[in-house]
């Protein structure tokens, strides 16, 4: 059943509630990655151009003293929002209360306001984690502050909080909407309808560090892609598996008998690499070389090798649907970054063909390369596009209405 977007909703002289995922990383004040703030601007701007007016909120970072809400208040986000859509934007240093409900009620058609931190409600109280844990109270307090509710919060889908789920159901419990932003409904086109229903060739792309991150989703995938090209230190579980020499490289011992299952579920269509960059250290000055798929004693495999590579750019010349999740070595390291730049380049040449990323490092590596605007997604979801991929009904995508 389709969601209920933004655009379907009267929103002209009504009180929106956004829920947004404004959780950026930021450092004294200083914000590392404004990416998600700059995501969620479609969605704002189509409130406040078509006389609504727009009441942000978002969690930031995890609050479990006093002391943590320091460092984690909006302010320094709803600052770069103004900056952003090149307009004011009204801070609240609350969430609860008097100062919040003067601010509601003095906004115009077209003002934007951002409350506090909504984990700030984690303490202090005696439910407990109000927000974390959805108290229904909290989430129908907020319900009460305004007429139409928007989930643009893709990021925090995975999670079951006040802001975003409690706030829905007390939203369709007094019969007012609870739509999807524009962020939320591109999600859902790439990262769950295209993957639930790949036009093929679908090949999907998965690295890191661990097997047991990405159990799930290869595990959901296997029947819906053609073929599942493995690299990063998770490569090396599957190589042990098939009785390849790994050396020092990463490895879970507990994880051979699945990574054996995996391989003969998936009857073929996992493929692994055939050659890799291996170092003494992890570290980026070590000394390297290509090794094949046994790698030495001394050494661990910290990259793909260039034949790899090429098998790997192979298959995805012909791909009509990829997901790429996860880098093909220790990325962070220069010296062992070039399989992963590699991988980002051949989608970046696919011309006809839905490319999708998520998680932070396939992210950085295509913004390293500046193929961010040849990708036809990147997630801005961690937790949550990981989630989505294994198949699962997320929360907060599930209490947002049906059309
Ligand atoms: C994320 O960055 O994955 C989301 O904002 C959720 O944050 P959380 O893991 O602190 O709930």
């Amino acid at each position: 059943m389709a969601k209920l977007i933004v655009s379907d909703v009267d929103v002209k002289d009504k009180k929106v509630l956004v829920r947004v995922d404004f959780n950026v990383p930021i450092k004294d004040g200083v914000i590392g990655d404004d990416n998600r703030i700059v995501a969620a601007l479609p969605t704002i701007n189509y409130i406040i151009d078509n006389g609504g007016k727009a009441i942000l909120l978002s969690h930031l970072g995890r609050i479990k003293s006093d002391a943590d809400k320091k460092d984690l208040s909006l302010k320094p986000i709803a600052d770069r929002l103004s900056e952003l859509l090149k307009k004011p934007v009204t801070f609240v240093p609350e969430n609860e209360g008097k100062e919040v409900e003067d601010a509601i009620n003095n906004m115009q058609d077209g003002d934007v306001v951002v409350l506090e931190n909504t984990r700030f409600q984690d303490i202090d109280n005696d439910f407990g984690k109000r927000e974390s844990k959805n108290d229904p109270k909290l989430g129908e307090y907020w319900a009460s502050l305004g007429d139409v509710y928007v989930n643009d919060a893709f990021g925090t889908a995975h999670r079951s909080h006040a802001s975003n789920v409690g706030i829905a159901e007390a939203m369709k419990k007094a019969g007012k909407p609870a739509a999807a932003g524009f962020l939320m409904e591109k999600e859902i086109k790439f990262l769950g309808d295209a993957v639930a229903n790949p036009v093929h060739p679908f090949v999907t792309i998965l690295g890191g560090a661990k097997v047991s991150d990405k159990i799930d989703v290869i595990t959901n995938l296997i029947p819906k892609s053609d073929h599942i090209l493995i690299g990063g230190g998770m490569a090396y579980t599957f190589l042990a598996a098939q009785g390849h020499e790994i050396g020092k490289s990463l490895f879970e011992p507990d994880k051979v008998d699945l990574a054996k299952e995996l391989l003969e579920k998936a009857d073929g269509k996992i493929v692994l690499p055939v050659d890799n960059l291996a170092a003494t250290e992890f570290s980026n000055d070590a000394a390297r070389k290509v090794v094949g798929d046994d790698i030495p004693e001394n050494m661990m495999g910290l990259d793909i090798g260039p034949k790899t590579v090429e098998k790997f750019k192979d298959i995805l010349k012909d791909a009509k649907t990829v997901v790429w999740n996860g880098p093909m070595g220790a990325f962070e390291m220069p010296n062992f970054a070039e399989g992963t730049l590699e991988v980002g380049k051949a989608l970046a040449d696919l011309t006809d063909a839905t490319t999708i990323i998520g998680g932070g490092d396939s992210t950085a590596a295509a913004k390293q390369l500046g193929i961010a605007p040849k990708i036809t997604h990147i997630s801005t979801g961690g937790g949550a596009s990981l989630e989505y991929l294994e198949g699962k009904e997320l929360p907060g995508i599930a209490c947002i209405s049906d059309k």
